[in-house]
């Protein structure tokens, strides 16, 4: 045995010997010369050497060359510099072993945790029993773990240890104390290249790893720190269980799993987490004494790292999007958010939906599963990708075809606008399977066919099956595009089609839909848009039929239009004025028969057809619906309904839809939640539909001091055409409606000839500005139609009838 010697690792003096003994340390000054003089003394009479990886920025070299100078084994020094510490104490191990050219490595702690004495006892063990490995154990036989710094540590030693055995219940069988720092390794039995020695414990990642080993073990007692500080730490306990997922994912998981194998990784993982946040529960209320409140608060923070390491460093192993902190924020955001949705979704489905309280609780939590996993899977934990198009295609676009952040052309909101220049036709959709069709058709003007009931259109429906031929505007259920995520909605043009698609953060399962007006119009949608027909009609139906109307010779007028005696009477006004409480008044107290409550459809003679609707009832318009009219469950839902689904809830969405969100999949998830209050007319008020009738007079009301005036004809188209945008002010049509063609017509086009059909149609008609500050209008339209009809009746009476006397007003 040579006599101490220093040699700086770095100069490669390696030697073969029988044992390296291989020291990480960090800041471990103080306990080197004890260390050192105790080693020596144990490993007398053993061909070994000392190898310290040093990441300290003490003296601690300083100590380890002074104490290796007198040593009596060689001591080697590799002390590795800022830089070059990546991986901490795993890889100052495994860097470590490269150095080693002995037959066996031993991995000791330099703070004297680990009694040098034991060393030549594990050697003893690896040579008499044939073993690869041999661990120093605390927990087998006479071990001892009582050098824990505290209770706490010692609960967290278990129970990592636990976990790693039941991780690996095979690897582990022979390894009580797989997260000891202490054991001896036969280096030949190593492969050194299959090691990521990122995290804090080498003997696991060498078990888990390597082929079939023979582990032996041998008793130790841990003792107390002899000087300085552990330096683990609870981010050494969340890289721990990292860890320790990707090293089970790799075999339980391979690369690439479909999302259903995700999913039911997920699953699993939060069903482990049901049992940590259990357990964590049950120690800090009977352990700790903390009040429950505060201890299921605390509980909640365990589970939700707990299933972050597992989901983080498991099922979405490796390189991702999203750096550490948002992923780890954003999962525990979550986590507590969803602990806020679930209870009154719980409350919403026993006191509104009568389900029991122990169905309804498995379905929160599915609910809660389900979007978890969502939000994980294609949100949080994403891997970085390059911008997907429509086609699914991974490959970047072109340049000219990206939105470049900040170019107001292209991106208008908070919604992209990427124009396709490839000459790739229409994204392919996969249509899915459809209910039977519903077929429309709008007076014969236009014609609909739908794999989505339309319950707007009720009253247009074909009973007996399609026209002959194919309809005007088809709508069909689909997915489009890939299933990506995306970070914010985008409306995609073709420039090599006439087609529009329009695509929600959720990807193919939000509301995304693609209109196709190569042929007729052809609109695909989502499955979520295809679940609310109210959303798919007022957002794109209705907005498409508006130009198709055009394009036919006809405007579909945001006006209500009722006919008293053959008197076509049109009301305009802003959305949520006053309109739908002003017919329901004229119907039920000055007769007069029903075309329309919202939208008109008009000929450039001046002729309206009727376009009934269900009507839709706001707080305003309550106080025109008769109580006995609605049952009592009915009234109730209304007042829910009606508030939800007014002017200011609108606002609020519109407000929402300048944010970057999905703005129509909340919208169709809100309708489906809380459906808007829907009434065919007559459920309201007793009256006779009419189907056409010839305009002469129409009304724009507006809440204001009382004043009757007439409306000159520029003014008056350029209102009509604005109360008319107003309807179809909610985002993705203002997104879209630019890309539109129909029958050749582009956007602007259409815009134009709406115009010119209207100003034709206004030509025969007398229009009056109508203000009342209480709602006022139907008594007002009222007493203006019979002057009128007085007027006409006494011009007519005074070349008849010459003597009448002018009393005779009443
Ligand atoms: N080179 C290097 N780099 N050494 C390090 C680093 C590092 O980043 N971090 C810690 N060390 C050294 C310490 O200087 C010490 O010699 C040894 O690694 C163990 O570190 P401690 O800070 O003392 O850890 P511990 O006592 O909390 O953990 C012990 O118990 C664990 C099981 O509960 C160690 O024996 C672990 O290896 C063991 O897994
Ligand atoms: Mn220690």
């Amino acid at each position: 045995v040579t006599g101490g010697v220093l040699v700086e690792a770095t100069e490669q003096t390696t030697r073969s010997c029988e044992a390296t003994v291989i020291i990480p340390t960090r800041n471990e000054s103080d306990n080197v010369d004890a260390l050192l003089a105790r080693l020596d003394a144990a490993l007398q009479g053993i061909d070994a050497e000392v190898l310290f990886v040093d990441d300290s920025d003490d003296d601690t070299p300083a100590r380890i060359r002074a104490a290796g100078a007198t040593a009596r084994h060689p001591v080697r020094l590799l002390h590795r510099l800022p830089g070059e510490r990546a991986g901490g104490l795993g890889s100052a191990v495994l860097q470590g072993i490269a150095h080693s050219e002995a037959t066996w490595v031993v991995v000791m702690d330099g703070d004297l945790q680990h009694p040098p004495e034991v060393v030549p006892e594990l050697l003893m063990s690896g040579w008499y029993k044939g073993a690869d490995v041999v661990v120093a154990s605390r927990y087998t036989g006479a071990g001892d773990a009582s050098g824990l710094s505290s209770a706490g540590r010692n609960w967290v030693s278990r129970g990592s240890t636990m976990l790693a055995r039941a991780s690996f219940p095979r690897r582990l069988h022979a390894c009580t104390d797989p997260m000891s720092g202490f054991f001896a390794v036969r280096r030949a039995s190593l492969d050194l290249g299959r090691l990521r020695p990122n995290g804090f414990k080498i003997l696991l990642e060498i078990l888990a790893r390597s082929g079939r080993l023979r582990v032996v073990e041998h008793p130790f007692t841990f003792a107390a720190r002899h000087a300085g500080d552990s330096k683990a730490s609870w981010r050494e306990g969340i890289i721990y269980l990292r860890r320790l997922a990707a090293l089970r994912a790799v075999t339980l998981l391979p690369g690439g799993s479909s999302t259903l194998v995700r999913a039911t990784a997920f699953a699993a993982v939060g069903a482990s987490g049901i049992v940590v946040n259990s357990v964590a529960l049950w120690a800090l209320v009977r352990v700790l004494n903390l009040p429950l409140a505060v201890a299921a608060i605390l509980a909640t923070q365990f589970s939700t790292a707990w299933n972050f390491a597992l989901i983080d460093g498991g099922i979405y192993r490796g390189a991702k999007a999203r750096g550490f902190a948002t992923r780890f924020i954003g999962f525990a955001a979550i986590n507590n958010a969803l602990l806020l949705v679930r209870i009154p979704l719980l409350a919403l489905l026993v006191d509104r939906a009568h389900i029991h309280f122990l169905i309804a609780n498995i379905l929160t939590l599915l609910a809660v599963f389900v979007g978890r996993f969502v939000l994980s899977d294609r949100v949080l934990f994403t891997r970085e990708e390059p911008m997907t198009l429509l086609s699914g295609r991974r490959t970047p676009l072109p340049r000219e075809d990206r939105a470049p952040a900040g170019d107001s052309r292209q991106r208008i909101g908070p919604v992209d606008l990427v124009v396709d220049l490839t000459s790739a036709p229409i994204p392919p959709v996969s249509r899915l399977r459809s209910a039977p069709l519903h077929h429309y058709s709008v007076h014969d003007i236009v014609t609909i066919s739908s794999a989505v009931r339309l319950p707007e259109l009720e009253y247009f429906r074909l009973k007996d099956g399609p026209l002959p031929g194919r309809a005007d505007i088809e709508i069909v259920r689909g997915r489009i595009g890939s299933s990506h995520l995306r970070a914010r909605s985008r409306v995609t043009q073709y420039a090599n089609n006439p087609a529009v698609c329009y695509q929600e953060h959720l990807g193919r399962i939000g509301c995304d839909f693609l209109v196709d007006m190569s042929d007729g119009v052809k609109i695909t949608v989502g499955p979520l848009l295809a679940s609310s027909p109210h959303v798919l009609y007022t957002n794109v139906v209705e907005a498409l039929l508006r130009f198709l109307l055009v394009s036919r010779g006809y405007v579909l007028l945001h006006s209500a239009c009722l006919d008293f005696n053959g008197r076509g009477v049109l009301l305009s006004a802003l959305t949520d004025t006053g309109k739908t409480g002003t017919v329901l008044r004229l119907l039920r107290e000055h007769g007069g028969r029903f075309l329309s409550d919202d939208m008109t459809v008009l000929d450039a003679s001046g002729r309206a057809h009727c376009y009934p609707k269900p009507l839709t009832i706001s707080q305003h318009t309550l106080r025109a619906v008769n109580a006995g009219d609605l049952t009592r469950q009915e009234w109730r839902r209304l007042r829910v309904q009606s508030r939800i689904h007014s002017k200011e809830g609108r606002n609020v969405g519109a407000r929402l839809g300048a944010i970057n969100l999905p703005i129509m999949s909340l919208n169709a998830t809100t309708q489906y939640i809380v459906p808007p209050p829907k009434y065919v007319v007559q459920r309201l008020v007793p009256c006779e539909n009419s189907t056409t009738v010839e305009v002469d007079s129409l009304f724009i009301i507006e809440r204001n001091e009382s004043r009757v005036e007439d409306v000159a004809a520029d003014q008056l188209i350029d209102e009509l055409i604005a109360n008319t945008d107003d309807a179809y002010g909610f985002p993705p049509f203002r997104y879209f409606a630019p890309a539109l063609v129909i029958d050749g017509l582009g956007y602007d086009e259409l815009r134009a000839r709406e115009r010119a059909l209207l100003a034709s149609a206004m030509a025969s008609i007398r229009a009056r500005r109508l203000a009342s500050p209480n709602f006022g209008w139907a008594e007002q339209i009222h007493r203006l139609l019979q002057e009128s009809a007085d007027a006409a009746d006494e011009s007519i009476e005074e070349v008849v009838d010459v003597r009448r006397a002018p009393t005779a007003s009443d």
